[in-house]
């Protein structure tokens, strides 16, 4: 192509690169899945996070008798969809998953905090923090008093 051509096509891209970055316009249109890294970084903060479920003495016990390798797949796959991933989550709902077991409001609230705690490891920024908490915030019915 010709010098003019050339530069008009590099002004185009500048121009383009400047407008949807700065406005956060492709920002908008990428899913929760994708600002938080994908699948290596969900499968990272579960890990983290399940690690921290081991040692919290609040509710550890809840999960003496769990498969946790197998736990840690699930709620990678049901991050992953619920945040608009190419996951399919194939566990039991969450009703069903915890009727019986008397799950209390401050389980529950110990829990999300050994979550935030991971999030935090791995820097994960608020407005992704807080929509994914959002997200496991609208489970928390079918959880809790169960
Ligand atoms: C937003 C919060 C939570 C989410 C997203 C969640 C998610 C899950 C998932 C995906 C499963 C596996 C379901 C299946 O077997 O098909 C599960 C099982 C289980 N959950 Fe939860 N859970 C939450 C809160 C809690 C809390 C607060 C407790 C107790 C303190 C708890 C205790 C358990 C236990 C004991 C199992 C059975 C694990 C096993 O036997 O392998 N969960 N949960």
């Amino acid at each position: 192509m010709g010098w003019r051509k050339a530069v008009g096509a590099a002004l185009s891209m500048a121009i383009l690169t400047v407008g949807c970055s700065s406005g956060g316009m492709m920002a908008e249109k990428k899913s929760l899945y994708d600002r938080l890294g994908g699948k290596p970084a969900i499968q990272a903060v579960v890990d983290d996070f399940i690690d921290n479920v081991a040692g919290d003495t609040r509710i550890n016990k809840r999960f003496a008798d769990a498969n946790i390798p197998r736990l840690k797949s699930q709620l990678v796959d049901q991050i992953c969809e619920a945040s608009g991933g190419p996951c399919k989550y194939s566990g039991l709902n969450m009703k069903d998953a915890h009727t019986g077991m008397k799950i209390s409001d401050d389980e529950f609230g110990a829990l999300v905090e050994d979550l935030v705690k991971s999030l935090d490891t791995f820097k994960v920024p608020a407005q992704e923090k807080q929509e994914l908490l959002t997200a496991l915030g609208g489970m928390k019915n079918d959880i809790v008093n169960r």
